[in-house]
């Protein structure tokens, strides 16, 4: 419902092929690389704004669940950023609905913050774009930036402390043969937080040197793979960009993996498959879970075979999804 102060959006989560690991600027939250992700149907977040001139302070309610001071504190924080650029400073109630498959566990911050953008725009009547509201989700989580946009997208690293300079763009709707099955090795919350790992990582592992340029050139290759829908040189160097981020995270010191048992089984079923003629590719993000980049015509037997090893609903296939949309009463 959109009225007066009031707007609900729901955005989608998006998975990078080319990973964000590392920030230049902790505050601005500006990636020391570019990325780029595809933005998937089966997971988002809906979320209502309504800025309330009566009310005494902010309400964030998550899963029907009242939030304590410390979420609270971190919605009302970012809420501030659309308060102040619409020069107001009416208490905020924000209604948020995570959808993500039970037993999921994957992170919902970008789906989270790409939709209270969005909302915060509506409600405010900013008349914000897309790409101005993704240096604003920026700042809740990185990984939101790119949810503000649907198919394949570049989150562009920008240039010194300009955060303005730092945005996401859409640079292909997706609307070919490619998607990805999400296969739930573990559904607890992650024992080291994205944010944190990727501070240790640039701080302590000699090979984070290397990651930078071998960002640039992961993505100087697979725009072009995108472009021409080769989806076998997407998966390829999708998937040896993931591994040269866990790589490094394991090169910390102290050392430590996101990897477990589980997700070894999964990499090697990919393998197998590819052994077959099945060509699918692994990507792993800051947690056990494995996904599993295919051809959506070939997910069937993607999942036939993963079926042998895994349960049925360990197994998600989510096809690519669209920029936020407007949720009209
Ligand atoms: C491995 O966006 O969760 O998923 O910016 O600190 O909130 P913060 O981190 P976050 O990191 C995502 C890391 C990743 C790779 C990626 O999504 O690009």
């Amino acid at each position: 419902m959109n009225s007066l102060f009031k707007s609900s959006y729901r955005a989608f989560t998006n998975i990078a092929l080319i990973k964000y690991w590392g920030k230049r600027h902790e505050d601005l939250f500006l990636p020391l690389t570019s990325s780029l992700s595809l933005t998937l149907d089966a997971f988002y977040t809906d979320t209502t704004v309504e800025f309330k001139p009566n009310a005494k302070a902010d309400v964030f309610i998550l899963d029907g669940v009242q939030q304590g001071v410390e979420l609270t504190q971190k919605v009302s924080q970012f809420v501030d950023l659309f308060r102040e650029t619409a020069g107001m400073n009416m208490p905020v109630t924000v209604t948020s609905i995570n959808h993500v498959p039970t037993a999921a566990g994957l992170a919902s911050s970008a789906s989270a913050f790409a939709a209270l953008a969005s909302a915060c725009n509506g409600a405010l009547g900013l008349g914000l774009d897309n790409r101005a509201l993704s240096i604003y989700a920026r700042q809740g989580s990185g990984s939101a930036t790119r949810s503000l946009f649907g198919g394949f997208v570049v989150w562009h690293k920008g240039e010194g402390e300009d955060s303005q300079s730092s945005y996401a763009e859409a640079i292909d709707d997706a609307e070919w043969d490619i998607g990805m099955l999400v296969v739930i090795i573990n559904q607890q919350q992650k024992k080291i937080s994205s944010r944190v790992g990727m501070a240790h990582t640039r701080d302590t592992s000699p090979f984070y040197a290397m990651w930078p340029s071998e960002v640039e050139k992961d993505l100087a290759a697979i725009i072009p793979a995108i472009e021409a829908h080769d989806f076998e040189t997407v998966g390829e160097i999708a998937e040896h960009n993931a591994m040269k981020m866990h790589a490094s995270i394991l090169a910390s010191n102290p050392s430590f993996t996101y990897f477990e048992p589980d997700s070894l089984v999964a990499m090697a079923i990919v393998k197998e498959l590819r052994e077959q003629g099945i060509a699918c590719y692994v990507t792993m993000d800051a947690g056990p879970n494995v996904k599993v980049i295919g051809r959506l015509s070939e997910m069937d037997q993607i999942i036939a075979r993963f079926k042998h090893d895994f349960k049925a609903d360990q197994l998600i296939v989510a096809k690519p999804g669209s920029a936020p949309i407007e949720l009209k009463a």
